[in-house]
């Protein structure tokens, strides 16, 4: 069979993979555009994202307050000129989105209807009830197919990047379906592939987030950017870490410990809610302050002894009883879904267990703000993708709109520079073809002996990466978590395969996703060891305050035949010098919370 060659080959078919798509095939029709993807499209995990998508759309906001809102919530680790480029272009994409089918939630004059979200001082979510990432994907998902440009390669699994003089030329990917190993060739990759965190035990995050194109990257020679930046969500399911949507608390839900108080007016997110004032600016700095402070006030909890404990664990309760069942059923139907499905309880009588669990990785794949990498004829997109954006702590409802912004402009580059270089040069490639396929083949599924079975790895790297990478970290924690991840390396090389079936091995498949899982984890940990300061979701108990001299700068990590080799890159500040976070105040006319964060 003829090698398939295309123009360009979006690798992943999530929110990011298919806006891309449709942005190359709408740039310029004569393109051919293929998607791979591991799963089915609609099983992409955008289509776990419940609470909405950012962007300005009421008069009494403005796009100099979303930059802000985003920058301080990143603790000014954002660069700037992509903030800005963001929330310009948001209110577009989101429009455009309605115009292709997208039923955003609306008020009773039929305008979009906008929540609050943590750490966005102004409501400016738009969501469609609290199954916003569904509908978005479908939207994109049925919009993708009217292009005959478009070719899908759905339950490919993509497990090597062809680079060959000195560019991307296409990937290697293993058909899930025949177990066969076969080039896709393009002149230009997008990895649109998502994020990693199932490097971590609980997550948000459905399965098949293994920080795929993040490994494929960092082994072809890419730095990962800002990785120690893990966002942990601060309601999880207790046991499952499924996604109880902070829409629940921008609908009024609060957040009590054992002793049924209200524990964030005891932290620093402001200073404590009005009871007599509903309206006031400060209700949204207890259970809206930004996600890294909630998930460490729920560590001050535990550390006091006021947590709730629950066979899975230490919990708080989520309690949106006094929203009554008819707001519960309209706005946030998806909650009482999950809850009723997955904890035999229904949150219009009863509260929700829930406990910080990871759900985003702020870091990924270093590009510059077109998505492209240090690769010729390589781009990144959505959350395997690091552009800046979100700092060193993503605001809720930032990533929805991100991978429309960033899918779109990421596209539509990769279509640019498909247009201008010459078909990728299949003979030249033939030999890391026959190289990659032998390593799957030869190297896992036929291989006898070993001595490891996978989930034990993986289990092992879940709790290293736990108790050393977690909400707070120390040079002693990351240092063993290091020390993990390399004898992990060590014992992967001894790992035993059982199913030597060709047709959907998932055992296979799980462990080119561990290897994957294992790189981005080794530069997690050592980008955090390196970092000594605390700064947003990245906390060091033995480094506690934030260092703009030494650390206003990203991180990126290397891969080497050792350690991960950390270089740094200086943080573009355009219009907002770095200040303090201050919570639960008025934001002034000019968009800031003046005075404080001009020092
Ligand atoms: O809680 C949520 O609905 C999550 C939203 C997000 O991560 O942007």
């Amino acid at each position: 069979m003829d090698t398939p060659v295309y123009d360009v080959l979006l690798v992943g078919g999530g929110g990011a993979g298919l806006r891309a798509a449709i942005a190359v095939a709408e740039a310029d029709p004569s393109l051919s555009v293929a998607v791979a993807s591991k799963v089915y499209p609609m099983r992409s995990h955008t289509v776990a994202a419940e609470g909405g998508a950012a962007g300005v759309v009421s008069s009494e906001d403005s796009l100099d307050n979303h930059a802000y809102d985003t920058i301080s919530g990143g603790d000014w680790m954002s660069d700037q000129d992509v903030v800005e480029y963001f929330v310009e272009t948001a209110p577009k994409e989101l429009t455009q989105l309605e115009h292709w089918g997208c039923p955003w939630s609306r008020t009773p004059d039929g305008k979009v209807a906008v929540r609050p979200f943590g750490g966005m001082k102004k409501e400016r979510t738009w969501f469609a009830a609290d199954k916003t990432g569904f509908h978005m994907l479908h939207t994109l998902f049925q919009t993708s197919l009217k292009y005959q440009s478009i070719t899908r390669y759905d339950e490919w699994f993509v497990s090597k990047l062809l680079i060959e003089d000195g560019r991307c030329q296409g990937v290697v990917a293993l058909e899930m379906l025949t177990g066969q190993v076969k080039p896709i060739l393009a002149k230009a990759v997008v990895l649109c592939s998502g994020g990693a965190g199932k490097a971590f035990p609980f997550t948000t995050n459905g399965a098949i987030k293994t920080g795929d194109g993040m490994g494929q990257a960092y082994r072809a020679g890419v730095a990962l950017k800002d990785m120690e930046f893990v966002q942990y969500h601060p309601t999880g399911l207790v046991a499952t870490g499924i996604l109880i949507t902070e829409a629940s608390r921008g609908e009024g839900g609060i957040l009590l410990n054992k002793e049924g108080y209200r524990y964030l007016q005891d932290y620093e997110l402001g200073t404590p809610l009005d009871p007599k004032d509903p309206n006031h600016p400060q209700k949204r700095s207890m259970e809206l302050g930004p996600r890294d402070r909630l998930s460490q006030a729920f560590v001050g909890e535990l550390r006091k002894g006021r947590t709730i404990d629950t066979p899975y664990g230490a919990a708080v309760h989520l309690d949106i009883r006094h929203l009554g069942e008819a707001k519960i059923d309209k706005k946030i139907p998806f909650v009482r879904e999950l809850c009723r499905n997955y904890a035999g309880l229904d949150p219009v009588h009863e509260p929700i267990p829930v406990r910080p669990v990871v759900h985003y990785m702020m870091g990924g794949i270093h590009v510059d703000i077109d998505g492209a990498t240090s690769i010729p004829g390589l781009y990144a997109a959505g959350e395997a993708a690091s552009s800046n954006l979100n700092g060193a702590n993503r605001l809720g409802s930032n990533s929805l709109t991100e991978l429309l912004v960033f899918g779109a402009r990421t596209g539509h580059c990769a279509a640019e520079f498909a247009r201008g270089v010459d078909a990728p040069n299949e003979k030249a490639l033939s030999g890391q073809v026959a190289e990659e396929r032998a390593r799957i083949l030869e190297g896992f599924l036929q291989k006898e002996g070993g001595e490891f079975r996978v989930a034990e790895l993986r289990a092992e790297l879940h709790e290293a990466m736990e108790s050393g990478a977690g909400i707070y970290r120390s040079e002693d924690t990351l240092q063993q978590t290091a020390k993990v991840i390399s004898e992990l390396r060590d014992k992967f090389t001894k790992v035993k395969v059982d199913d030597r079936s060709n047709c959907f091995n998932t055992e296979l498949i799980t462990l080119l996703e561990f290897e994957n899982l294992l790189d981005v984890s080794e530069a997690l940990a050592h980008s955090a060891l390196q970092r000594t300061e605390s700064r947003g979701a990245h906390q060091r108990s033995d480094h506690e305050a934030r260092d703009d001299d030494k650390f206003l700068k990203h991180s990126l990590a290397y891969k080497t035949d050792g350690d991960p080799r950390i270089d740094y890159l200086d943080v573009v500040i355009t219009r907002w010098p770095p200040g303090e976070r201050v919570y639960g105040k008025p934001v002034d006319s000019s968009g800031t919370d003046a005075k404080k964060e001009d020092s």
